[in-house]
């Protein structure tokens, strides 16, 4: 068994007292502590308790900005990200049943309807695709889906610390032929996700997380 640590609580990062920082060095401290209290207060929000108001155009511009400052090896840009609008939900939700149809020929028109209630999913409604490159010596394919996880990883924080809910969904209907043809993916491109950002109705089911402790260990 690897060796944990002990307590990380105890280690050198405690904080010294604050008189004894100069300014600069409390500030950052400071956005240090609030990064922190962003990253660990977020939590999902179902697509299903997501109201208006939205992103507007200019923090909509800012997600997909956060989503680009990613380590991303090779500087490959393995993602980019498509707008659904809510003016072409409509032709969503008849991809999303025939989509299901391709899976599921026989479905009730209730597992239809399920499948055409998808794409009210929030307000804004974006997707996520990865590009894969096969064929890069240097880079890994696991590299460049660990880049495009990150990108959704900045894309929700981001929205949380603007104040709204935000959830990724992705389900079978996006592996689909009828699905991957319907939004032009090159043989290379995989659908990771959608991510639904818009005003929580109810608040964030608040989730335990793992204790670091738990997490982590040290070699050998
Ligand atoms: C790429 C990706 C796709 C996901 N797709 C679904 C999904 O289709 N349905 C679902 O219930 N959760 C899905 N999840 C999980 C939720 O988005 C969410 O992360 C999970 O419920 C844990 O909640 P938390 O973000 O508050 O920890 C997906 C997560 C990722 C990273």
């Amino acid at each position: 068994m690897p060796q944990s640590v002990s307590d990380p609580k105890t280690s050198s990062i405690e904080p010294k007292s604050s008189s004894l920082i100069p300014l600069l060095e409390r500030e950052k401290q400071e956005a240090a502590d609030r990064l922190f209290s962003l990253i660990t207060s977020r939590h999902s929000v179902s697509p299903k308790v997501l109201q208006e108001p939205g992103p507007n155009e200019e923090q909509l511009q800012k997600l997909i900005e956060v989503a680009s400052c990613v380590p991303d090896h090779g500087l490959l840009r393995p993602w980019r990200f498509i707008l659904f609008p809510k003016d072409k939900r409509s032709a969503l939700s008849d991809l999303f049943e025939q989509a299901l149809l391709e899976c599921l020929p026989g479905a009730s028109s209730q597992e239809r309807q399920r499948a055409r209630d998808k794409a009210a999913r929030g307000p804004l409604l974006l997707g996520i695709v990865a590009q894969l490159s096969q064929d890069n010596e240097k880079v890994a394919h696991e590299d460049q889906i660990a880049s495009a996880g990150a990108a959704l990883q900045n894309i929700l924080l981001q929205a949380h610390a603007f104040g709204f809910g935000a959830r990724a969904t992705s389900g079978r209907a996006v592996r689909t032929k009828t699905f991957r043809s319907a939004l032009h993916l090159g043989k290379d491109e995989t659908f990771l996700c959608f991510v639904s950002v818009g005003t929580a109705s109810k608040p964030a089911k608040h989730k335990d997380r793992p204790e670091p402790a738990s997490l982590l260990s040290i070699w050998p």
